[in-house]
This record gives structure tokens, C-alpha cells and sequence, in this order.
């Protein structure tokens, strides 16, 4: 493990020079086999969502972010399947001007706001199966009493200080521009306003006396961090981007505002009239959820992923890894961002009356239907459209045709009428294909087929190491098509069981086809739990013989014996996944509109 011992920085500002680092280093970790960490210790794994402003309800893009994270740490799980060793947080962001500006316009408290819309997300998330283990919510006293210790820690280490704030500041966002991210727009009496030049938000000039954190000392070390772990911040792009961002100036941030203008949110500690800048806020639930400040956090700290968008990568990136080396900590293990999701060609918005509500997508096309076309389509890179047509079509050539259609041929009563998960026959389907004798039958793309899935389980481990959910599961789809070719080439239908010559050859193709299926569904339970759930209880597979440790995929064909072979399958549990066809009424009417 290579330790990067501490600097010494400069203070600005009248601040003599302060010693910050000193009882902090970076830790890089090594990969092991499935890119498991070599350090037993460090198999703590703790996967974070961000926390999910409650000014309105939830859209498909926040499910896509809470999708992404559970889909990761649910892989986490598969790979050390061991309750104590993956923590998974989500939450609601309270605080701050825009939910003080929302609930005001509702004509609502904000207490009574927040635990409305947070009750949204927390049924939203029950409903899509996200195996979260906590949801914090920021107006929780355990998370007060985390903010304001995280804030002490900055003050004793002399990173605070009063200072006149003047400049830009736009509520939606909740941040600080500077004149050259600002622009003018016609508002809507036709007057030009000052409006955010990246998201289009109004901002208002604001002027007062503040809390300052001495950001500006952070550059070299947050650009030390990031040269010196490429893969901090995945995919690359935005890694790239956070650098050039830091080759920029970098100014102190201002981190509190007057309570007399902001007064929903948690008071700076020793100073009642300021109340503190919602981000610093929010971004210490990702400690508050941990514990912290009882040492007992340190057990997960650093070993995190954040999850995020990439709207909100400047505060996961910059700000919070600034923050926590004020506070002595280390940054994050990994920032895994996303990009965006539109709507038939458009961004996502209010007013312009297109927003998807993810829970009639849930309805339409089931939950796992749903889990698999984000996941599926969603690539981290670059924004992504959503069209109902498109999830049909995805859904039906890939679960319901493909998936579910092998699944029903290698285990209809016509084709096995024992149920019995059949023998494989070493002579039809020898380890070597020179050693193919007068019995065998396997040909060079049978061969193929068990190569592609004994090596699809590292594949997709990588594949989620790099982010790359979609990736992973184009691999286990091609996976299937693959299998189906197999299944198709060799026509078990055709095949006798009362025949000598043809029963062993007819077992042998079930039992490699349901060997493949088994890989499918075990790799398919980060993103489709209930119906890889089915997948594999039809199979047979015991909850215990679920994990990647347990996979041993197609024993027999390597020499060794094989826990399924002549075992049961288990009880027929219907069609896998429905076709969505195009009789839906809510498909036709979306094509009439
Ligand atoms: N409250 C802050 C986060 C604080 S974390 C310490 C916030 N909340 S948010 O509700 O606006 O956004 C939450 C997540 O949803 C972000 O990751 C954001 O990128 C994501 N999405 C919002 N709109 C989105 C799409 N249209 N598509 C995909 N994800 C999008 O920011």
C-alpha cells in the first residue's frame, strides 16, 4: 500500500502558515481476482447515492442515479456476500433556500414539505427494490450533531474565517457563480435577467458577511490526489475534467449564509445568525450515515463509492474532497458519475410538462423490465433518450424472447419430462475438441460458447469496476443470443430420450444450456433480483449456491463432478417476462399523440 505523506500549506488571507495535513494520507489499493481488494480489511465496501432534494417528486433521472448505485453494491454483495461487509446509503436533501423557497410557495412549512416528498422517494425506492441499508434524511438529529462536529473540526484547524460575500447566488443549484458563469435572459415580463449560463437558473446578487473556507489551500493537494489515482473519478472524461478544472484559480468558498435570509437549515455552531451553506450540509450525510463522529466510521471511511450526476460533480470532486481534507480525512476511494437522461429528444422539465413519472414506468413494465432498460441503455458517458417504444422493443428481444424463451425451452415438461437437471456426458462434449470421438457432437462453436460464458463472470466484474453497467450486460445478452444459437444448432426437440445414442447427447445439451442460464441469472441479480430470482429457483439453485464464489459454471466439462446434475429443478414459475406487445393500450395511445 503506498502511503503519500502530509504537505504543508500556505494560509491566505492574513492566516500564518497552518499545517493541515498532518495526520492524514491517501490510500491506494491494489485489485485482486474480480477486482476484489487484496486487503481483507478493506472488503468494506460503502456505496452512497447522492441525497435527493425534496422541492419536487422524483423523476426517472433520480432513480437512474439510485439504479446505478444499487446495481454496484448489490455486485459488491455477490462478490463478498457477507451482510457486515457493504453498506448502501440513500437519502433526502432538506435544507436550504430552495426548499425554504418551495415549501413557502406551497404554502407549507418546510417540515411539512419535506417529510411529504421524502416519503415519495423512501416508497419509490421500496417499490424498485433498492437494497439500501439506510436513508438519512438531513433534517435528522443525528446528522445535526454530525455537520457540527464535521464544522468544528474545520474551525479548530484554522480553515474558517468571516469575510464579506459578494456575488451571484442561484437557489435552484444552491451555489456560488462567479460573473463569467453568469448571463441575461429574457424573464417572463420580457425584462433581461441574470440567469445561471449552465443550467438556465435565475440567480440573485447577494451580499453579506459569512463563514469562508480556505478552499484556494487545496488545489496541489486535490490535484496530487487525482494525478496520482487515475481512476478516482470514473469515466476518465470527467476525471479529465476535475484536473482542468483545477488548473483554473480556485477561490475561497463562502459556507454559511445569514439566518435572517436562510434560517431553514443548521445553525453554525457559537453563531446563531448564520445558518450553514446546504452543501456542506448535505454533503457530510455520506459521514452522518456511518456514524460519524464515533471513530467506529473509520471502519468504512475511505473505502466508499459515490455515486452522482454529472451536474453535481464540482461539489463531489472539489468542494467535498476539499472538506474532508480539512477535517483530516481522506478523499473518497472512488466518484463514479453519470450523465443524463431526455425525454424523446428533450431535457427533462416542469415546465416543459415532460417529466416520466418512474413509477408508472414501474407499472408498465415491471420492475425488473424497468431496472434492466436504464441499466441497460444508461451509459455513463453521455446522455441518454427515453422513449416508451424503445423499452418495448429492448425488453422484448432481450428478457422476454431471448432470456425467457431459453428458459422455457430447456425446461418445458415436453422437452424434460423428468425435470430433472440432466447428466452431461464427457465423451458427447470432451474438455478438448481434438478428442472428440465417434460419440461426441460438439462442433468448434460449442466450444465457443462455454469460453464466452466461463470467462462472462470476470467480464462483467470488470465491466462494473469501469462503471460500465451497460457494458455488462450487453455481455450477458450476447451471452444468451449465443446460447440460443447453441440450443438451436443441436434441435434437442429432435433428439429421443428413449434412444441409447441420442439420450446422452440430449442431456448434455440441456445441461450445458442450463449451466449457461444459471451463470446468466446469478450475474443478472444485481439488476434484475426477482426475475433472476425465479430464473435460478426454477433451475433449482439454493439461495446459498447464489453467489460469484459458488458459480463453478459447467464442472463436469472441467473433470469435476457437478452439484446439480440429476438434482430436481425447481417448480415451474410461469412465463420469466411477459411480452410487452404492441396491443398495450398505453403503447397505442403514445403512437396516436
Ligand atoms: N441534493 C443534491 C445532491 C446532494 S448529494 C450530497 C442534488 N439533488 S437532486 O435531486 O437535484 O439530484 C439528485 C441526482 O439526480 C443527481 O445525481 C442528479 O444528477 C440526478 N439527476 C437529476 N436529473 C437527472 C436526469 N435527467 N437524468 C439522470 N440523472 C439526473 O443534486
Amino acid at each position: 500500500m503506498l502511503r503519500v505523506s502530509a504537505f504543508r500549506l500556505l494560509g491566505r488571507r492574513g492566516a500564518s502558515r497552518v499545517s493541515l495535513l498532518e495526520d492524514f494520507s491517501f490510500r491506494y489499493y491494489s485489485s485482486g481476482p474480480l477486482g476484489v481488494r487484496d486487503d481483507t480489511r478493506d472488503s468494506r465496501a460503502y456505496f452512497t447515492t447522492p441525497i435527493f432534494y425534496v422541492n419536487a417528486a422524483p423523476h426517472i433521472g433520480h432513480l437512474y442515479s439510485a439504479l446505478l448505485a444499487d446495481a454496484l453494491c448489490r455486485h459488491h454483495r455477490l462478490r463478498v456476500p457477507s451482510d457486515a461487509a457493504t453498506g448502501f446509503s440513500t437519502g433526502t436533501d432538506e435544507h436550504g433556500l430552495k426548499i425554504q423557497q418551495a415549501a413557502a410557495a406551497a404554502g407549507l412549512a418546510p417540515s411539512e414539505l419535506c417529510d411529504r416528498v421524502s416519503a415519495q422517494f423512501q416508497q419509490l425506492f421500496r417499490e424498485a427494490d433498492i437494497s439500501s441499508t439506510d436513508f438519512i434524511r438531513t433534517t435528522e438529529a443525528r446528522h445535526r450533531i454530525a455537520v457540527q462536529h464535521f464544522w468544528g473540526m474545520l474551525k479548530s484547524r484554522g480553515l474558517l474565517y468571516k469575510g464579506l460575500y459578494e456575488g451571484w447566488y442561484c437557489a435552484s443549484d444552491e451555489c456560488f457563480l462567479p460573473e463569467a458563469k453568469v448571463t441575461r435572459q429574457p424573464g417572463p415580463s420580457g425584462d433581461l435577467c441574470p440567469v445561471s449560463l449552465e443550467s438556465g437558473h435565475p440567480v440573485s446578487w447577494t451580499k453579506e458577511e459569512n463563514y469562508i473556507f480556505r478552499l484556494s489551500q487545496f488545489r496541489e493537494p486535490l490535484q496530487q490526489w487525482l494525478r496520482g489515482d487515475p481512476q478516482a473519478i470514473t469515466p476518465e472524461p470527467f476525471h479529465h475534467t476535475v484536473l482542468q478544472w483545477l488548473e483554473e484559480e480556485l477561490p475561497d468558498l463562502s459556507v454559511s449564509r445569514r439566518s435572517s435570509h436562510l434560517h431553514w437549515g443548521i445553525p453554525v455552531p457559537g453563531d446563531d445568525s448564520q445558518t450553514i451553506y446546504v452543501w456542506l450540509d448535505a454533503l457530510v450525510n455520506y459521514l452522518t450515515v456511518i456514524g460519524y463522529p464515533d471513530p467506529e466510521f473509520k471502519s468504512w471511511w475511505p473505502n466508499t463509492s459515490h455515486i452522482i450526476g454529472k451536474d453535481i460533480l464540482k461539489f463531489h470532486a472539489i468542494y467535498w474532497p476539499a472538506l474532508l481534507l480539512g477535517a483530516g480525512m481522506s478523499p473518497p476511494h472512488r466518484i463514479y458519475v453519470h450523465s443524463h437522461w431526455t425525454v424523446c429528444g428533450q431535457k427533462m422539465s416542469k415546465s416543459l410538462g415532460n417529466v416520466v413519472d418512474p413509477r408508472t414506468c414501474l407499472d408498465r413494465y415491471t420492475v425488473d423490465g424497468f431496472r434492466y432498460f436504464l441499466l441497460r441503455q444508461g451509459v455513463p458517458s453521455w446522455d441518454c433518450d427515453y422513449y416508451d417504444e424503445k423499452v418495448v422493443k429492448l425488453l422484448d428481444s432481450e428478457l422476454a424472447d431471448a432470456l425467457g424463451g431459453l428458459l422455457n425451452r430447456c425446461t418445458a415438461n415436453k422437452i424434460n419430462p423428468s425435470g430433472i437437471y440432466p447428466a452431461f456426458c464427457a465423451t458427447c462434449f470432451p474438455s478438448e475438441p481434438g478428442l472428440v470421438g465417434p460419440s461426441g457432437r460438439a462442433q468448434a462453436e460449442d466450444y465457443a460458447l462455454v469460453s464466452a460464458v466461463a470467462t462472462l463472470p470476470k467480464q462483467v466484474a470488470d465491466h462494473y469496476d469501469n462503471f460500465q453497467i451497460y457494458k455488462a450486460l450487453e455481455a450477458v445478452s450476447s451471452c444468451v443470443r449465443q446460447t440460443n444459437g447453441f440450443v438451436q444448432r443441436h434441435a434437442p426437440w429432435k433428439l429421443n430420450w428413449e434412444s441409447p445414442v441420442d439420450a446422452p447427447w440430449l442431456g448434455t445439451v440441456l445441461h450445458v444450456a442450463l449451466e449457461c442460464l444459471r451463470v446468466f441469472g446469478t450475474l443478472l441479480q444485481p439488476v434484475t433480483p426477482s426475475l433472476a430470482d425465479r430464473l435460478l429457483s426454477r433451475l433449482g439453485v439454493s439461495s446459498t449456491e447464489r453467489s460469484l464464489g459458488e458459480l463453478h459454471f459447467l464442472s463436469r466439462f472441467y473433470g469435476h463432478p457437478s452439484p446439480f446434475e440429476g438434482r430436481r429443478l425447481g417448480p415451474e414459475t410461469g412465463v420469466l417476462f411477459p411480452r410487452l406487445d404492441q396491443s398495450r393500450s398505453w403503447l397505442v395511445k403514445a403512437h396516436k399523440t
